[in-house]
């Protein structure tokens, strides 16, 4: 049985990484039914004036240091922790990205419930299998981003260990291939097809992940917090319905008339698809079809490329 969701509205949330792909839009919906306040560095002004006019209250701090992060509030009822980096220099990425969790847990105890989003970048390449979530971890992005997988294989660790000693009920999704009318990683395949560019895929096809829109992950962010435990509930977190890159740069050929050029390379990511089973389980199915999101995508971002209109 799925869990019951908890209700939001009216409620203190804070987001972190509230500029970024994923969390953006997770702001904009959810500053209108509740107090919402977005956590990041801000390096950009712009970014803070359009967190404020989506309705959120911006919070400037960096995870990575801690002086910053005991000056923010300490009486959120949610935490939803999208913030990442990916310099390439360890000692700051996971400064930033694994004990920043930790002193962003330890300022907000009280929360009701703490959502730590994770990636299912964590799992160690293991050809076709699904990956349960007991699967072996590994360095599995080092080719693209060095401190990506071993910084967030740290995080959860750290959110677990600060959960555990003080009894924040947390949960940690896995992320696989979040997307939306904002962009994703089909996007830049489709900007590769338009040009020509070969796309890098690994040998061992199809290469298979679990697309996850944004109207899906918005949905279940209530049900991801309603199934939080203070053991921690680790579960995958991507659509129901798997689909390959090599499907869906298809199904963009077919949308747009542009070609995909493959070059098979054991260096490129390699299968990652999820084991739903537990998901299923906590926060139910997903139900966008991958087919219609990213044809909504490419109406929303690049009409012009689309064949029929
Ligand atoms: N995008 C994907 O395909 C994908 C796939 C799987 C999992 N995920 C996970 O989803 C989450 C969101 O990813 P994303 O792609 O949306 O990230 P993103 O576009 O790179 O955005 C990162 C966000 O984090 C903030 N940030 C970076 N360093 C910070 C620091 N030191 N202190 C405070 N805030 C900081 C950034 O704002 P400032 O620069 O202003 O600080 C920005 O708002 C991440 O946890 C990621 O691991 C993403």
């Amino acid at each position: 049985m799925p869990v019951k969701p908890v209700d939001l509205r009216g409620s203190k949330i804070l987001i972190t990484g509230p500029t970024g792909q994923v969390a953006r839009p997770v702001v904009e919906h959810y500053a209108k039914i509740a107090d919402v306040h977005a956590l990041a560095r801000f390096r950009n002004a712009e970014d803070l004036q359009a967190m404020a006019s989506l309705g959120a209250t911006p919070v400037k701090a960096d995870l990575a240091e801690p002086d910053t992060v005991a000056a923010i509030d300490d009486d959120f009822d949610y935490v939803l922790n999208f913030a990442v980096v990916k310099t390439g220099d360890f000692d700051y990425d996971l400064a930033a990205n694994a004990e920043g969790v930790g002193y962003l847990m330890n300022r907000c105890r009280r929360a009701k419930a703490f959502l730590h989003f994770s990636s299912t970048a964590v799992y160690q390449y293991e050809g076709q299998a699904p990956r349960r979530e007991d699967a072996p971890l590994g360095d599995n992005h080092r080719a693209m981003f060095p401190t990506y997988s071993i910084s967030k294989i740290a995080a959860e660790s750290v959110c677990r260990f600060v959960a555990r000693s003080q009894a924040i009920p947390t949960t940690i999704a896995r992320l696989s291939v979040p997307y939306g009318d904002n962009g994703g990683w089909m996007y830049y395949h489709m900007l590769m097809m338009q040009q020509g560019i070969p796309i890098d895929i690994h040998p061992d096809g199809p290469n298979f992940y679990n697309l996850l829109h944004v109207d899906d992950y918005i949905d279940k962010i209530p049900c991801l917090l309603a199934a939080a435990t203070t053991g921690v509930t680790t579960t995958n977190f991507g659509g129901s319905e798997k689909t390959s890159i090599e499907q869906w740069c298809a199904y963009i050929a077919e949308l747009t008339g542009f070609e995909p050029l493959f070059n098979k390379t054991t260096s490129a990511f390699g299968s990652l698809h999820i084991d739903t089973g537990r998901m299923h389980e906590l926060i139910g199915p997903t139900r966008v079809d991958w087919r219609d999101g990213i044809k909504r995508q490419l109406q929303a971002l690049a009409p012009e490329v689309l064949r029929q209109r």
